[in-house]
């Protein structure tokens, strides 16, 4: 048996679990009192719905090394708080998409457990205990992978804390369903082009900013570095300065090199 298949074996994930208060907890409170068997491999955090879990939490958990993540809530129409868990679905789509672009997704799921379903719990805690298992350690932890993926994941962080794309995430339902402020109502493919797009986007000018943030670079430097075409990584850098978050450094024989400005400079 190889080193790697062995590791695997001895793998114990650290999955974090977050559990609404009124269903999740409620379901993994009667999976104990039924005593069925579920992983011991995940830590549990109890919330008063899932729509409090800001997606932040996840991706922090994720550069803090953790192997999995799974959010649990009511069933779509039971949440406690109505629309709770309806704003949770949106909110970890656009946490989704953005661990696909670093290959992370698989490492998180969103699930619903009523009260009554202890067994339920078990199961879905279990099935994804198996996946991290087989998947294995978060790739965070390999020291030849670490700075990529810190870098990534303070990228995702600034995308996830940008006031744009919370609002936009935060007002699909309202716009797909009843309008607009000119009550137009925009379908739904359409809107999530558009979230699409503005999500990747702001990744992409994160990115950016990490890369510059302790040394000036050019244009085609920043290309090189995150595989974005030239063309593009000028059109982002030409937004950035216009929100003020990055500056000209110097110009190196015709050359101008970019920097990010630092908050609170
Ligand atoms: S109270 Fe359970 S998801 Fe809102």
């Amino acid at each position: 048996m190889s080193t790697e298949e062995n590791k695997k074996l001895v793998f114990k994930p650290k999955i974090i679990g977050f559990l609404c208060n009124w269903c999740s907890y409620a379901g993994a409170d009667l999976a104990g009192v039924s005593r069925v068997q579920y992983s011991p491999n995940i830590r549990i955090i109890r919330v008063m719905c899932s729509g409090r879990v800001d997606p932040i939490f996840i991706a922090e958990a994720f550069l803090r090394k953790i192997d999995g993540v799974l959010v649990l809530g009511c069933h779509l129409g039971d949440c406690h708080y109505i629309s709770g868990n309806y704003e949770t679905e949106l909110k970890m789509d656009m946490l989704n998409k953005l661990l696909k672009l670093v290959n992370f997704s698989d490492r998180f799921r969103l699930d619903w457990v009523s009260a009554s379903e202890g067994n339920r719990f078990g199961q879905i805690v279990n099935d994804f205990n198996q996946h991290i298992c087989e998947l294995g350690p978060s790739p965070i932890k390999k020291k030849e992978l670490k700075e990529e993926y810190v870098e990534n994941f303070n990228a995702i962080i600034s995308t996830l804390s940008d006031s744009r794309l919370r609002i936009l995430v935060a007002r699909e339902r309202e716009i797909i369903n009843v309008g607009n402020a000119y009550n137009e109502i925009i379908p739904k493919e359409e809107y999530e082009e558009i979230l699409d797009d503005a999500i990747y986007n702001e990744f992409i000018r994160q990115k950016i900013i990490q890369t510059i943030s302790r040394s000036g670079k050019s244009v085609p430097e920043i290309s090189k570095e995150i595989q974005i075409k030239p063309n593009l990584v000028l059109k982002h850098i030409v937004t950035l300065r216009q929100r003020g978050l990055v500056d000209l450094d110097k110009i190196n024989e015709e050359i101008p090199t970019f920097i990010s400005i630092k908050e609170g400079k």
